[in-house]
């Protein structure tokens, strides 16, 4: 572990030293403080939680006012990690002013120190507004998850050498716009070496092998919380979900014998 609070200078030094980075999505004040603990550095408050904590099918539906108030928790829980607010579908992308406004409110309003946007070369002028207007932006390139209707599937991109040409544009394109770091997602392992090797910002990899300077994940994936078959680049590190149909069952069957509540778990 390096410096008491990270930065994106602090991000940058890491990427030059080859020490990894460490990220990870939270989307709640007791998880974030427990990341804290744990020493990750950057803190993603991914729209992401559209799919893993309020039930939709895709992160298309997830607003501005959903993504602060989970920002403003997880915010409350961190002192050390990189804060960054993910710009949800619609937020950016529409007008740059709107763009620029929208990324200021998770700055002003949820205590978040940067922000993400997906997109490459289409994304630029967006990025480039909200790094001079004073935010942070982290870049996020490969599988966009806003982009599911058009792309049609979660799936691996960048295959073939046109679409490996366009994933590298795509990277030159956000970093020359000023994002401090790129999200890598779903790219085979030899782009994205490449790609790291590129460009003078850290590349953070969701799917995108072992040789980006840093790897971010879903919480809740990592810890058996989220429903269906998880992808094939998920390290299930806790199997939480499976402890905690165990825990709840336990619970419904003491309720229903009465052994719970005993004298110990009762006052006099
Ligand atoms: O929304 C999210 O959690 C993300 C990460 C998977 C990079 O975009």
């Amino acid at each position: 572990m390096t410096a008491d609070k990270i930065t994106p200078l602090v991000l940058r030094e890491m990427k030059k030293r080859g020490e990894k980075i460490v990220a990870l999505t939270a989307y709640d004040f007791h998880a974030s403080a427990l990341l804290n603990d744990g020493g990750v550095d950057l803190i993603l408050v991914g729209d992401s939680l559209g799919m893993v904590l309020l039930g939709y099918p895709s992160t298309l539906p997830v607003t501005m006012e959903e993504m602060l108030h989970h920002t403003r928790a997880v915010a409350r829980g961190n002192s050390r990690a990189l804060l960054v607010g993910d710009m949800p579908f619609m937020a950016a992308g529409v007008r740059v002013e709107e763009t620029v406004r929208n990324a200021g409110r998770f700055v002003k309003e949820a205590g978040a120190h940067a922000v993400k946007i997906e997109g490459g070369e289409e994304s630029a002028p967006e990025i480039r507004a909200v790094v001079r207007a004073g935010v942070p932006v982290l870049g996020h390139i490969g599988l966009t998850p806003q982009d599911i209707l058009v792309l049609g599937g979660y799936r691996v991109q960048g295959r073939g050498d046109d679409a490996a040409r366009r994933v590298e544009a795509d990277a030159r394109a956000v970093e020359e716009a000023g994002a401090f770091a790129i999200v890598l997602e779903c790219l085979p392992a030899e782009l994205a070496a490449r790609v790291t090797a590129s460009v003078g910002i850290p590349t953070i990899g969701i799917g995108a092998g072992p040789s980006c300077d840093g790897q971010i994940l879903v919480l809740n994936d990592i810890l058996g919380l989220s429903p269906g078959r998880a992808a094939r680049f998920v390290k299930v590190y806790a199997d939480l979900g499976k402890g905690m149909r165990e825990a709840v069952s336990q619970y419904a069957a003491e309720v229903r014998t009465g052994r719970y509540p005993d004298a110990g778990h009762s006052y006099r």
